[in-house]
């Protein structure tokens, strides 16, 4: 999993790529397979852009913004007058989204979160289907936190990305160094695991160079 735990603190690696005063920083993610991933830190500290619309827009009723990061879409979704609570390992995270009016709450999507089982939608954005390394892991805790009509909004990667299971860490000599395991999939390869987990896609579009499926039981 993602998280780190020291002196009964949870933490998360992506602290530091949280942190506004660092958003001018190049923030790229290392993959152990050699691969660069140059994350999008500006557009998480942004309002939401058309493409986060386009998500926030399939949004009906409650949702669970899972990493919600500085809680762009948490914040987004309020806006549009749905209920949703951002959820996140990070406290630099949890802190920005309520300093920007939305809930938040520091939690592992992995532990007890509030409503499980009720969400109408969750939304994995920004490659957050990456979070624990095991996109069938959770996958099928996505399904545990839906309702039974629920959807997930999930951002995938480029075509082409297939399924990359790898450790990573963030690149540079400033950066945290430690290794965690992450994941990237395409709307190809998303299929499989959540067939397994029990969904299906229902819906896919890209827009301005970003790709979103919809999963449905
Ligand atoms: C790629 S960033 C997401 C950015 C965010 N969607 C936004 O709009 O700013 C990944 C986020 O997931 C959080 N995260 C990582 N592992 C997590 C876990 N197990 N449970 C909850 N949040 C997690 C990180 O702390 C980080 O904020």
């Amino acid at each position: 999993m993602l998280t780190q735990r020291a002196a009964g603190a949870v933490r998360s690696p992506f602290d530091r790529a949280l942190r506004a005063d660092l958003v001018t920083e190049h923030c790229v993610l290392e993959l152990a397979g050699g691969e660069r991933i140059t994350l999008a830190v500006a557009r998480w500290h942004a309002a939401a852009d058309a493409a986060d619309e386009l998500l926030v827009g399939r949004c009906t009723g409650p949702t669970l913004d899972i990493g919600c990061g500085p809680g762009r879409l948490t914040v987004a979704l309020g806006a549009r007058g749905i209920p949703a609570l951002g959820v996140d390992v990070s406290p630099v995270a949890v802190r920005l989204t309520r300093r920007r009016g939305g809930a938040a709450l520091r939690r592992d999507v992995f532990d007890r979160i509030p409503a499980a089982g009720r969400w109408q939608h969750v939304l994995l954005a920004d490659g957050n289907i990456g979070i624990g390394g095991d996109p069938l892991a959770l996958l099928h805790r996505v399904g545990q936190l839906l309702a039974a009509e629920g959807t997930a909004l999930v951002e995938v990667a480029a075509p082409g990305t297939g399924l990359l299971r790898a450790p990573a860490r963030f690149a540079g000599p400033e950066r945290d160094a430690s290794w965690f395991p992450w994941a990237m999939l395409d709307a190809e390869a998303i299929a499989a695991p959540a067939a397994e987990a029990g969904l299906s896609v229902v819906w896919h579009e890209a827009r301005s160079g970003r790709w979103f499926v919809e999963l449905a039981r």
